[in-house]
């Protein structure tokens, strides 16, 4: 690594904050005529349906949360379908007079969906080796490559790749610099969807360490012929998922295999705005070795505080939303809140931080609003505990540190400071409602220089870190009875500010919300696959 990569990475930090008296640079309003279609496709490829299985099996999300699995279903095209719908598939459509959109299982900054989705199989019943792009409006695999001969049917994989890879104008097209930002926070969020539907089908994920021009080159994203050049994809990651774990030589063929790639991306936008600031970060970021990725041993924690949650995790997965409103007057309960904060450290076997494979490097900052038998203020959730001393070190020195009375040591759950934190997170959100009305809200700061110092390319992981925090807590918040929402718009520095942050050690990258909502009665809303022969109306 060169330390001219560091140096582009911490220019669009910087860049790319938010301040009270300047927005981080944008397209300076939206520009109808080139908004981006959400779903990509290939057009000249073959299309393979995916079922929509009335009844996929489901399992209590209290059983999925404490890592239980039912046994391993089979790789087969059945159970690819409900991973993919449970993970990265529609989930409703909604409208509002003329204004029609849908809405997915996994979240996304400004509904603009730049993550896509393929898999890389070598075969399995009902689905013939090759790559496939995951095309979520249909629920359908597009076939990019084919190979029938990869492997015998005596030695058939136990799992498939399921890669993603991102659009960053898709993003940019509202959010000028900041985009790509908010395109790792994706690629966290969709991560971890992954993760909670394999377990649900009793499947392990795993990360594999490829490097992006190994994965750019699999995927077929390298090949320029087939994309408009404004809407390249870039490569993210690639995980394996499936009954059993991968064996070496299977991810070895499929990754050696000179696949032969047809059909050509469909153009999302009749015209783009470019932005350089993006095109040289990602550069910066690219990650180039082929790095295994380091599971570090950590301290076994106690199991997971249980919670009653009776609801199927695919149904409580499927009801996902995120709040627009909060009701700015329920509490939630002690025990709850707890619960859900103990969700949010990694566990073996327990998704979606179990795919993680490394240490944790995101701490949690709490803006305590309405829990009961808790005195509002800041709360600090140190998750990596080996970072405690660097945190204190860099935050206010007067705050008190007390660990909070009644909840479990290995939490390190700490009071900082007492008094009304609403209007603080309300306007360190961008001034935004829901961070001040519901029941708190999160600041999530990650060890940022200490990152760094690893490879520019870590720069992506410390947001995708953020993005699976933040699908724990919208599962979690769901089932409480509460409901969540991801916040990217806060202003950087004056968080810092508030909190005694004066260096880049630490650095806030990812806000959350969560409490009582209220709905949009305004709003009609219709099934997902309606559109769809074969589609379920539920
Ligand atoms: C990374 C990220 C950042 C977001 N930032 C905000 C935000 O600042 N304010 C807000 O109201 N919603 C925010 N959201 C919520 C999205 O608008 C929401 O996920 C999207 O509209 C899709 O709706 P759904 O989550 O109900 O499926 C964010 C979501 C994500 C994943």
């Amino acid at each position: 690594m060169t330390n001219e990569k560091l140096r582009q990475v911490y220019a669009y930090h910087f860049d790319s904050k938010h301040r009270p008296e300047r927005y981080a640079p944008g397209p300076g309003g939206l520009d109808w005529a080139t908004q981006p279609n959400p779903f990509r496709s290939f057009a000249g490829v073959p299309r393979l349906m995916l079922p929509l299985l009335a009844d996929g099996g489901d399992l209590p999300f209290s059983a999925v949360r404490a890592g239980e699995r039912p046994p391993a279903a089979p790789l087969d095209i059945d159970h690819l379908g409900l991973l993919l719908e449970r993970s990265l598939g529609l989930s409703a459509w909604k409208s509002y007079g003329d204004a029609r959109w849908a809405l997915r299982c996994n979240p996304s900054s400004g509904n603009l969906h730049p993550t896509e989705a393929y898999l890389v199989s070598g075969g399995c019943p009902g689905l013939v080796g090759g790559v496939y792009h995951y095309q979520s409006h249909d629920h359908c695999l597009e076939q990019r490559a084919q190979d029938i001969t990869l492997f015998a049917q005596a030695e058939a994989p136990g799992g498939v790749i399921l890669a993603l890879t991102s659009v960053h104008w898709r993003e940019a097209w509202k959010y000028g610099l900041r985009a790509y930002r908010y395109c790792q926070h994706d690629v966290g969020h969709a991560l971890a969807a992954v993760a909670y539907a394999a377990a649900v089908l009793g499947w392990r994920v795993e990360r594999l360490g490829w490097s992006d021009a190994t994965l750019a080159r699999i995927l077929g994203v390298d090949r320029a012929p087939d994309f408009d050049p404004d809407e390249r994809e870039a490569p993210d990651l690639a995980l394996w998922v499936g009954p059993e774990r991968p064996s070496r030589e299977v991810v070895e063929a499929l990754r050696r295999r000179p696949w032969s790639f047809s059909g050509t991306a469909n153009r999302l936008s009749p015209g783009h705005l470019s932005w350089h600031g993006i095109e040289l970060v990602c550069q910066a970021c690219e990650r180039d070795a082929e790095q295994g990725v380091a599971s570090v041993a950590e301290t076994p924690l106690p199991s997971v505080i249980p919670r009653v949650c009776e609801q199927g995790a695919a149904a409580l997965i499927r009801q996902r939303r995120s709040a627009v409103a909060f009701d700015g007057c329920t509490s939630m309960p002690f025990d709850a809140w707890v619960a859900m904060l103990d969700a949010l450290l990694p566990r073996p076997g327990v998704p979606p931080l179990d795919a993680w494979g490394r240490s944790p490097r995101v701490n949690l900052l709490l803006f305590v609003h309405r829990v009961e038998a808790v005195p509002p203020g800041l709360y600090a959730l140190v998750r990596a505990p080996d970072s405690l001393g660097s945190l204190r070190e860099s935050l206010r020195p007067d705050w008190s540190w007390a660990l909070v009375e009644g909840v479990p040591t290995h939490l390190g759950l700490y009071r900082l400071v007492e008094g009304d934190a609403r209007e603080a997170a309300r306007a360190l959100a961008c001034h935004q409602d829901i961070a001040g009305d519901g029941c708190f809200a999160v600041a999530m700061l990650a060890e940022f220089d200490a990152a760094l110092e690893e490879g520019a390319w870590c720069y992506r992981e410390l947001f995708w870190e953020c993005g699976l925090l933040g699908q724990v807590l919208y599962l979690e918040a769901e089932a409480a009875g509460l409901r969540g929402t991801g916040i990217g718009c806060f202003f950087d520095d004056a968080v810092h500010h508030l909190l005694g942050i004066e260096d880049t050690r630490w650095q806030s990258l990812y806000h959350f919300t969560l409490g009582a909502p209220l709905e949009d009665a305004r709003l009609q809303s219709e099934p997902p696959y309606a559109h769809r022969e074969g589609g379920r109306l539920d």
